[in-house]
């Protein structure tokens, strides 16, 4: 018998401080103007000294077992998505782990920058298909704020920190994923970059400090995002069988609204299918689709028996959809 993974909580953290366009322009050369029409962005969180990737991807994962009904001791796999790790090592699913006291369960960071999420939820979503794992917990979290230049507005002013959550459970019945799209161009990675070694010693055996910043080469990234939104869209709809008239709503990653609405026009979709939140929280790069998941089930818009469409683009660069039967309602039950 087939087994799938079905979603059955969800959870987001974002941090308590708003920063509007306006506050933003009041040190970068910027302007609500600009910033609205350009990107649909009004306002975004930015995280505070106490906060880090992992204290937010704990927020949300205790918040995503909890609303699954699933106790973080049963957890057998924790896959964080992250670009922004605390440290390189130890991994910011290990820390979350153990914050959760998830004793059995393995862990790991996957980094597919922007893309991260929907690339771990298709690896946690294999690992219940194939029958070795019973629970996985997935998260997309990102405290990017901590690496933007802000004297670059062509960067600072898109993002916004946060974390969403998704526990995933064994299930007979079709939900949870049904089919993935994943892919990369690692030639076209110079157009989004964020690093370098922001500390090594030279050959002088002095230290040199080198700060790592996101840099974006911002009309490239538009024109690869518009292009690849609809194309990996398309294959994973394929890919499960179905056609654009099964699809309920389409979860695209908040990184602009006018990216959001040429993807949205190539795939001949209407306005109501399409969830947006671009506007309150920016770009929250892992974050973004989880978060989005929350506020449309939280709405209404989401509910249970509905196909959707997740897609995400970024860092690599990548790109990743996947096609979801929503089901966490019925699990409620
Ligand atoms: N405020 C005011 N003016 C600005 C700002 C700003 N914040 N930023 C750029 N400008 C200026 C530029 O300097 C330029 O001025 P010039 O004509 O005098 O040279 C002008 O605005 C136009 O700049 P463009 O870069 O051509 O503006 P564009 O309309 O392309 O919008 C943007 C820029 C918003 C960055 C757009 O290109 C974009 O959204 N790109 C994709 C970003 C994205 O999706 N990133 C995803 C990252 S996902 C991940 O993995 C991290």
């Amino acid at each position: 018998m087939l087994r799938y993974a079905a979603i059955s909580g969800t959870g987001m953290y974002v941090p308590d401080r708003i920063v509007t366009n306006e506050e933003l322009s009041t040190f970068v050369d910027t302007s609500d103007e600009w910033i609205r029409s350009r990107t649909g962005i009004a306002e975004r969180r930015i995280a505070d000294s106490t906060e880090t990737s992992v204290s937010m991807a704990v927020a949300a994962a205790r918040t995503a077992c909890e609303r699954g009904g699933v106790d973080p001791s049963d957890l057998d796999l924790v896959i964080v998505a992250t670009y922004t790790p605390d440290q390189h090592m130890p991994s910011v699913a290990s820390l979350v782990q153990n914050e959760l006291g998830a004793l059995r369960a393995g862990a790991f960071d996957l980094n597919a920058a922007c893309s991260g999420f929907v690339y771990a939820l298709s690896v946690g979503s294999q690992f219940i298909r194939a029958g070795t794992a019973e629970k996985v917990l997935v998260v997309g979290a990102d405290f990017v704020s901590r690496f933007l230049d802000f004297t670059d507005r062509s960067t600072c002013v898109l993002f916004g920190d946060g974390a969403g959550a998704a526990v995933l459970t064994a299930s007979d019945e079709p939900a949870g994923l049904l089919a993935a799209d994943l892919g990369s161009d690692g030639s076209a990675g110079q157009h989004l970059t964020l690093g370098g070694p922001e500390r090594y010693v030279d050959l002088n055996g002095s230290n040199a400090v080198e700060r790592a910043f996101m840099r974006m080469n911002g009309p490239e990234v538009y024109r690869f995002a518009v292009k690849v939104m609809g194309e990996t869209a398309t294959h994973a709809v394929h890919k499960a069988g179905l056609t654009f008239e099964d699809i309920d709503l389409f979860i695209p990653h908040q990184a602009n609204l006018r990216i959001i609405n040429a993807a949205a026009k190539r795939l001949e979709l209407p306005r109501e299918k399409v969830w947006v939140n671009v506007d309150r929280y920016g770009n929250t790069s892992n974050a973004s689709v989880p978060i989005c998941l929350v506020e449309a089930e939280a709405d209404g818009v989401l509910s249970d028996g509905m196909n959707v469409v997740l897609v995400g683009f970024g860092g690599g660069l990548t790109w990743a959809a996947a096609v979801v039967r929503w089901t966490r309602g019925l699990l409620d039950d």
